[in-house]
């Protein structure tokens, strides 16, 4: 098991467009979505692209845990140059945080549903539909691969807060879109 040192936001291998990787099968991938996931699983968090370890590719890993999603989980998967479709218009507004970002959640708006395809370690193709929280992690991360963070997708940043104070901001969503 090795844990990798996670880049954090001002790094600029976070701001670059990632490169394809042009071998999904080799050792070296391999190791480091296997490094990926320890290091993911540590931190612990529910995603992780590898522009967050210092390797720009286009390689993500996640895991879709029950208590988070209602109901579904994903076991931790390897998604190797990954592309996303919405299925539709819908957005929906969800809390996010960032290994990135350490201490900070935000609301996000992201498509409800999409669908996402891409590689597997051993170089079958992946393609899923996904709604909800799943869908919301696919989408962070595959941002990861194009320099894009989550703050940058924020439309009010009053939606920004510290982790211990991100409960204030759950409840005044909670409160708008029972208006709404
Ligand atoms: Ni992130």
């Amino acid at each position: 098991m090795a844990l990798l040192k996670i880049a954090r936001m001002g790094h600029p291998v976070l701001r670059k467009v990632a490169d394809p990787v042009p071998d999904p099968t080799a050792p070296e991938i391999r190791r480091l979505a296997s490094d990926m996931i320890d290091t993911m699983l540590d931190a612990p968090g529910v995603g992780l692209a590898a522009p967050q370890v210092h390797e720009s590719l286009r390689m993500i890993v996640f895991r879709v845990l029950a208590m988070r999603s209602g109901g579904e989980s994903v076991e931790p998967t390897v998604l190797i140059n990954p592309v996303i479709e919405p299925l539709d218009d819908g957005m929906e507004h969800g809390m996010e945080g960032c290994l990135s970002i350490p201490e900070l959640r935000g609301v996000v708006p992201r498509f409800a549903r999409i669908r996402y395809r891409g590689v597997g370690l051993d170089g079958e193709p992946i393609e899923r539909e996904a709604s909800g929280f799943h869908a919301r992690v696919i989408q962070h991360e595959c941002d990861h691969l194009d320099g894009v963070l989550y703050i940058d997708r924020m439309t009010d940043l009053r939606y920004l807060a510290f982790t211990d104070e991100a409960h204030h901001i759950t409840e005044a969503l909670e409160q708008q879109e029972g208006r709404d």
